[in-house]
């Protein structure tokens, strides 16, 4: 079943039924203001932080579902009539309503009651300020009296005194209106206000969310909006909100349009803003948003056999990369603030994969990850950047409600608290943000450590290699400590086949670095450490048919065929592979144990059978439900890990079963099952032990993006960024008689053109640039075009 299409032309998604079975949340901003909104106009906005700086107000998990949200009602003032733009809250009959999500904003639609009538939403690109871009027509051919109210509530910028301290919340933030500019004060805090304004002067206001709502009464039927009469209500003091209403006339055919803006700042932030935001303005900064958009998107474009493919790769699937990395993972309807900063090895894996599109904020993340690395070597796993900032900004007053600094002493915790895998993932990161941008120096550059100190870059990752190297168990495999990248396998000083193999992948690209670095003797001893490392995986890790998870404190060897529960992992026979620890022939036996075992039509079940009986030895994985997150889910994020080691084996048949089970856009005609956007992958999908089997969970803030998009641009489509050439060695269905990208690296545009006459799955029988045969695409001059014709064979 479908709720909507997907409209490639425009790059929006179009929900044209919007009775979904859950939220279909998109992200608006690209800088420091961020909201997050559902397909009926729900959601929050906030500033810089979802915990410290929450501008409106959401009730999480709660009925009426992901409310309240910023809305628009219209009101007939002949008959009384009302409904809201965004369908949601008032709820009329459901076909007069759709809503495109676009790249940055949400636009909602309605053509109730003769009406018809917009609200995009998105983020201005020079200032913090949101607008709420509104047009009306009267499709009917009589004389339409209407009134129209904005609704948004304010939060107290923490939100935790938010939801939990009201003797302290109720008190200090007060409302008031002049010039037709709302103004949201919290007393206590230094610049702590916003205001809410629009491009016309109302004819009514309310700034107490109470007043306009009315007793016993919710966002469905507002008093306010139900007898068309504002209060002008305000006060200090009390829960506030921005309704803002403006009567009209329209005659048959005519249009109006009202901008309303929310931004930081008091009445004269809103006066000043006011001014610059007029009805042109708001286009300039919505076209320079689609650009902005373009641009990025640009930087790589594909046309393929896969349809799916190609509307993942050209706009979605960036898009929701791009996002991880702009945000992070804690705003959104499933992390509602209460946590903020950045874990370790969800945002080094992140800056991997979009340096082509964003190489300015992969490279500070980069900084931010190494700033929290200790001197030992492991990263701490949640950090705020701000902590290790060289100059931290003074605040000018002791205020209640903004949480200080934390002590140094509090902030590094020990190796008790550490993860075996998160500072690993590191190490490829910089290497491949060195691959993309060809900027060799970052190697050189000085940072600090968490705990004090400092060394450059390339010292920071040796200490990265040499604490895996250091912290081994008793088998020599590397420990698994208080998790690897499954949160729920706790293995403590028992070990982990996926770090190790981590581990050498890691060695590996460091090695490559190295020699092109001229560290020869770096380049050595790492390779040395390498080859041990490889000894030790070959002689322990092999199960005859698979490898094994891992091995307990207490010796216990785990994911082995002798095992009825926990049998097949996908970590480890996929790092494996990648880590190229594996030979052929165990590689292919390893894949297909993962096909046999795992395989799903909705993708790769995590391990199987699921884990029944709780085991602490093994961890917590064994206390989650069977079928749900880490125990037999359908965890999005190793899926990717498939593609690639099938890739590597010259198997893209098989890869691309992988990819096509699991791509988003390929279940959009399944969402009775699926439920959830099928225009991001999720973090995960209920695996085949649940009864809910097929049904995705927790959207956009999740690592499975930019796994599905470094996996399919660079191991399936096969174009690869090196030190010194783009690679090109793709691994594809036999059917596939062609395809193309275009790719901008470096500076210059490289269209490359590739066929596939003799139906093969791997192999590049000639590469030519611009008519000269090469065996990789050369570096060039800044601004030239070179055209890549390549045959497989
Ligand atoms: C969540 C976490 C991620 C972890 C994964 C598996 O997605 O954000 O860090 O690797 O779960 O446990």
């Amino acid at each position: 079943m479908q709720y909507g299409h997907f409209d490639n032309a425009n790059r929006e998604y179009v929900i044209d039924r919007v009775d979904l079975p859950v939220s279909w949340t998109n992200y608006i901003g690209t800088g420091e203001m961020v909201g997050v909104f559902n397909h009926t106009a729900g959601g929050y906005l906030i500033y810089k932080s979802s915990e410290y700086h929450r501008i409106t107000r959401f009730r999480p998990n709660g009925v009426p579902m992901d409310g309240p949200g910023h809305y628009v009602y219209l009101r007939d003032e002949d008959d009384g009539d009302y409904w809201s733009v965004s369908w949601q809250p008032v709820g009329k009959p459901k076909e007069h309503f759709s809503c495109r999500h676009g790249l940055s904003y949400v636009k909602y639609l309605s053509d109730y009651s003769g009406i018809d009538a917009e609200q995009t939403l998105f983020v201005a690109m020079d200032d913090p300020v949101e607008i709420w871009d509104v047009r009306l027509r009267n499709d009917t051919d009589r004389v339409r009296r209407l009134s129209v109210f904005s609704y948004l509530e304010f939060s107290f910028h923490q939100v935790d005194m938010d939801n939990r301290n009201f003797q302290m919340s109720l008190y200090a933030a007060g409302s008031r209106c002049a010039d037709g500019v709302i103004e949201h004060d919290l007393y206590y805090e230094e610049d702590g206000y916003q205001f809410f304004t629009s491009d016309f002067q109302p004819d009514g206001f309310d700034c107490l969310r109470d007043r306009f709502i009315g007793p016993y009464r919710t966002e469905r039927n507002p008093l306010v909006v139900e007898t068309g009469e504002t209060a002008g209500s305000f006060e200090k003091g009390g829960n506030h909100c921005g309704c803002l209403k403006k009567s009209l006339v329209l005659a048959p055919g005519e249009e109006a349009r009202l901008i309303f803006l929310l931004g930081e700042g008091g009445i004269d932030a809103g006066r000043a803003m006011r001014k610059k935001y007029t009805a042109e303005r708001v286009d300039g900064d919505f076209a320079r948003l689609r650009a902005f958009w373009g641009r990025k998107l640009s930087c790589l474009q594909i046309s393929t056999p896969n349809e799916g493919m190609n509307t993942e790769l050209n706009i979605w699937n960036l898009y929701q990369s791009e996002i991880n990395v702009m945000f992070s993972r804690f705003t959104s309807f499933i992390e509602v603030g209460g946590r903020v900063g950045l874990g370790y090895r969800d945002t080094a894996q992140d800056a991997m994969m979009v340096p082509h599109s964003n190489p300015g904020k992969c490279r500070s993340r980069l900084i931010e990850l190494l700033r929290a690395l200790t001197r030992e070597g492991y990263g701490l796993h949640l950090f705020e950047p701000r902590w290790f900032e060289p100059v931290q900004k003074q605040q000018s007053f002791k205020s209640p409600t903004v949480v200080p600094v934390p002590d140094k002493s509090q902030i590094v915790h020990g190796i008790r608290d550490a993860c075996a895998d998160d500072a690993l993932w590191l190490v490829s990161s910089v290497v491949q943000y060195v691959k993309e941008t060809g900027e060799l120096t970052f190697a050189d550059e000085t940072v600090t450590y968490a705990d004090g100190g400092e060394g450059t870059v390339y010292e920071h990752l040796k200490r990265i290699l040499d604490f895996s190297a250091r912290e081994v168990g008793q088998n020599g495999i590397c420990k698994g400590l208080r998790a690897d990248w499954n949160d729920c396998l706790n293995l403590g000083g028992g070990e982990s086949a996926m770090v190790s193999f981590l581990h050498l992948w890691a060695l590996d690209r460091f090695c490559a670095l190295a020699k092109r670095l001229n560290c020869p003797d770096d380049a050595e001893r790492y390779a040395a450490i390498a080859a041990q490392v490889r000894r030790v995986c070959e002689a322990t890790l092999w199960d005859g048919r698979w490898f094994i998870r891992g091995i307990t404190a207490d010796n216990r060897r785990i994911g082995t065929q002798a095992d009825a529960e926990g049998k097949v992992h996908m970590e480890s026979n996929t790092w494996a592979v990648i880590s190229g620890a594996a030979t052929r022939e165990q590689g292919i036996s390893a894949m297909d144990s993962v096909d046999e075992y795992l395989y799903t039509e909705y993708g790769l079940m995590l391990n199987a059978p699921c884990y029944t009986r709780p085991d602490d030895g093994i961890g917590f994985v064994t206390r989650v439900y069977p079928g749900l997150k880490e125990n037999g889910a359908i965890f999005s994020h190793p899926n990717p890990w498939a593609w690639v080691a099938e890739a590597m084996l010259g198997r893209g048949e098989r890869a691309m079963k992988f990819y096509n089970a699991l791509c988003p856009v390929l279940q959009n005609d399944r969402i009775e099952v699926r439920q959830s956007e099928p225009y991001s992958y999720c973090q995960f999908v209920v695996g085949r032990d649940h009864t809910a089997f097929g049904r995705a969970r927790h959207p956009f803030m999740t690592g499975s993006s930019g796994w599905a998009y470094y996996a399919a641009t660079q191991y399936l489509l096969g174009i690869r960024p090196d030190f010194d050439g783009l690679i090109v060695d793709p691994c594809i269905p036999a059917d596939w008689k062609e395809f193309s990208v275009t790719r901008k690296w470096r500076g210059s545009t490289y269209t490359i053109h590739v066929r596939n006459p003799d139906g093969v799955q791997k192999g590049v029988r000639s590469l030519t640039a611009d008519g000269k045969s090469v065996s990789i695409l050369p570096v060039l001059p800044a601004g030239s075009i070179c055209r890549a014709e390549v045959v497989m064979g």
